[in-house]
């Protein structure tokens, strides 16, 4: 018997807004919906789904099912207060949510319309109590045009995509404009690459749309190697539709009918959520053959990285999608012109492919709006490290990097001051206090010898020890580097073993020198840009903390007191109460001491772990750090603690 099929296909632009309008009228806007973070890693890894589970309980068992609406999604930006739960329309905001507090939530503000004061966010600064999402200061002050719909989506479900205009783009392109008009608006909007290079999508689209050679390829890079950067993990996982939605367009603008999603192996979910979206988006018409009956075809296949920071690079990108192992060749040619099979292949990051429908949308005029002379629009940040507010934040180009740490981060934990922040991931550079008003910016960032690379964006405090980071993301890009090309594998190397001996207190007079001459071979000579650019940190930290350097290498000090080889502890005997504190919690009972009898720390056992001086109580600070200078000699055996010291 032949099933009876009802075809979900969309034949025509006006077939698309009807099935828009149907889903809108469908939903009721002042219906309450408990927005939680189920499909991301960071709100999975923190336990939203038992919350979630709870939520549904719950709500069942109060037979709240036709008043309250749950909506499973990715990544909402806060992560490092997952599970967080958003109840839409006021936008009442809790963090740190835990599945017993759900009865609370229920009984409070769902029924009572209040909110629960204990779980709300805390202004970092004042301590004030912000109730909704638009007064937190976190996202009070960002632009997010291309994140911000993480939150109303259902990543698995087209139809949250469609109701917000989803796909609206690409029925404009297809129906109403040529792909020469597609072209020429992208170019118009300033549209800069968000995977590192800031190289304008416009012009690679033209140079792929006019290279001899059939079929043309087009590419999502998903791979996402730096250390602390998400965001495109982010946008796969809670809004894959917007990546392939623009992803379709640049398809027609340069006339290429087969696509890859790279996603990398270690992003299970965006995996699974993109292979998802992929098959609605097939059975609603919007891949496949003649998208929404205007004849033109695309089909997309994903293909699966192995994980290794270098696979990101174009060409080692376009050899895995081959077949053959991730590592860069030598680029005589653009990939543009001559990348997959040596046809014309037009790779762009997952940020850039989901700016493409906004663009499309609303014009290049409107994009061209925000942003610097330079640099257009916004850009996402994974704003990690030693700041109060971490997560993902978008910000329109030339907010400066004192407003992005201070405004949206809350500043620096615990009082303590800044130092630098890292931009660009692994092969970007420091950035000290003296240029935190610069705006963020392609130009700007490389001026001072950094780059905006994809997004990553690590803040250092005042402990952060500035040879210490140089040789954290040397030994990152040193493991990661293919070894295929010498200055890179050797360069990096030489790299790693001098700053490693300088951290070590065995660093020698000539060390600057010679890091400088190889990073000079390194930038002149390497295959490809992990080779020449990994040599940032160093250089840049060398640029602005040269003393720091010298400090390590003349006087054996390092002024951070971050190096463990260079830093040791000792507990002051005028200060020290006897408490016992230090005593019980050295790992290594490298304490010595007892009840009213001066502590001291026996330096052959001590493994400099900092755990003595961190639970050391404020009012005794007695554990003392200290480098470049002599331990002093015990206390004689049995000293007695200061009389009328208090425990
Ligand atoms: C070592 C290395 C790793 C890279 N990793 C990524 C990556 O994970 N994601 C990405 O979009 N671009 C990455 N790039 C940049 C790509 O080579 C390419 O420039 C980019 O994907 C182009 O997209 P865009 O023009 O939209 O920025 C990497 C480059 C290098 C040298």
């Amino acid at each position: 018997m032949k099933e009876n099929v009802v075809s979900k296909r969309i034949p025509s632009p006006e077939r698309l807004e009807q099935l828009r309008k149907r889903i809108v009228s469908k939903r009721d806007p002042n219906k309450l919906t408990v927005s939680i973070c189920t499909m991301s890693v960071c709100g999975q890894s923190r336990g939203s789904r038992d919350v979630c589970a709870r939520f549904r309980e719950e709500i069942s068992r109060a037979g709240l099912e036709d008043k309250v609406d749950i909506k499973e999604t990715g990544c909402q930006g806060f992560c490092e207060r997952e599970p967080v739960v958003i109840i839409f329309p006021e936008g009442i905001y809790y963090v740190n949510v835990k599945p017993d507090d759900v009865p609370e939530i229920i009984s409070t503000t769902i029924i009572k319309g209040r909110p629960v004061e204990r779980l709300l966010y805390a202004d970092p600064v004042t301590g004030e109590k912000q109730a909704r999402e638009s007064d937190i200061s976190f996202y009070r002050n960002q632009m997010r045009i291309v994140f911000g719909n993480n939150r109303y989506i259902n990543p698995t479900d087209i139809d949250d995509y469609i109701a917000l205009g989803g796909y609206a783009a690409l029925s404009k392109a297809l129906s109403q404009m040529t792909p020469e008009q597609v072209l020429d608006e992208v170019k118009k909007s300033g549209l800069r690459g968000r995977g590192g290079g800031g190289f304008p999508t416009g012009v690679k689209w033209e140079t792929t749309r006019n290279a001899p050679g059939e079929p043309k390829y087009v590419i999502v890079n998903c791979d996402e190697g730096d250390p602390g950067a998400y965001m495109d993990r982010s946008l796969m996982e809670g809004n894959p539709h917007s990546v392939l939605e623009g992803l379709v367009i640049g398809a027609f603008a340069i006339g290429s009918h087969e696509g890859f999603i790279y996603v990398r192996q270690e992003y299970p979910i965006a995996y699974e959520n993109t292979i998802q979206a992929i098959r609605q988006a097939k059975e609603y018409g919007f891949l496949g053959e003649d998208i929404l009956g205007s004849g033109f075809d695309f089909e997309v296949e994903v293909h699966r990285g192995a994980g290794a920071f270098v696979s990101g690079e174009s060409t080692a990108l376009m050899s895995a999608i081959e077949g053959r192992v991730g590592e860069p060749k030598m680029k005589y040619i653009h990939t543009a012109v001559s990348g997959i099979k040596g046809r014309p292949s037009c790779l762009n990051n997952v940020e850039t492919w989901a700016n493409v429908p906004l663009i499309i949308n609303k014009g290049a005029k409107w994009f061209n709006s925000i942003g610097t002379e330079g640099s257009k629009g916004t850009k996402i940040f994974s704003l990690v490290g030693k700041v109060n507010n971490t997560g993902l934040v978008e910000v329109p180009m030339g907010m400066t990097l004192r407003q992005l740490v201070y405004d949206i981060g809350g500043g620096i934990p615990k009082g303590k001051k800044f130092k630098a922040v890292q931009t660009g991931g692994p092969s970007g550079g420091v950035i000290p206090e003296q240029h935190l008003d610069t705006p963020i910016d392609f130009d700007e960032l490389t001026k001072l010898g950094s780059m905006m690379g994809s997004g990553g964006m690590v803040v250092m405090d005042e402990d952060t020890c500035m040879v210490d980071t140089a040789r954290y993301f040397v030994s990152f890009c040193c493991e990661e580097s293919c070894g295929k090309c010498i200055p890179c594998r050797e360069g990096l190397r030489m790299l790693r073993e001098i700053l490693t001996d300088i951290c070590q207190g065995k660093g020698r007079q000539g060390d600057i020198e010679a890091i400088e001459d190889i990073a000079k071979a390194m930038q002149d000579a390497s295959l490809c840009a992990l080779g020449t650019t990994a040599a940032n940190p160093a250089l840049t930290t060398l640029k602005y903390f040269r003393d720091e350097y010298e400090a390590h290498i003349k006087e054996k000090r390092c002024p951070a007191k971050a190096c463990k080889a260079l830093t040791s502890y000792y507990i002051d005997p005028e200060k020290c109460a006897a408490c016992m504190i230090c005593f019980r919690n050295c790992p290594t009972e490298a304490i010595h001491g007892g009840k009213g009898i001066v502590h001291w720390i026996e330096q052959e056992k001590c493994i400099k772990c900092n755990t003595c001086f961190d639970v050391c109580p404020p009012r005794f600070s007695a554990v003392r750090k200290i480098s470049g200078e002599r331990v002093p000699p015990p206390p004689a055996p049995g000293t007695k603690v200061i009389s009328g010291k208090g425990r």
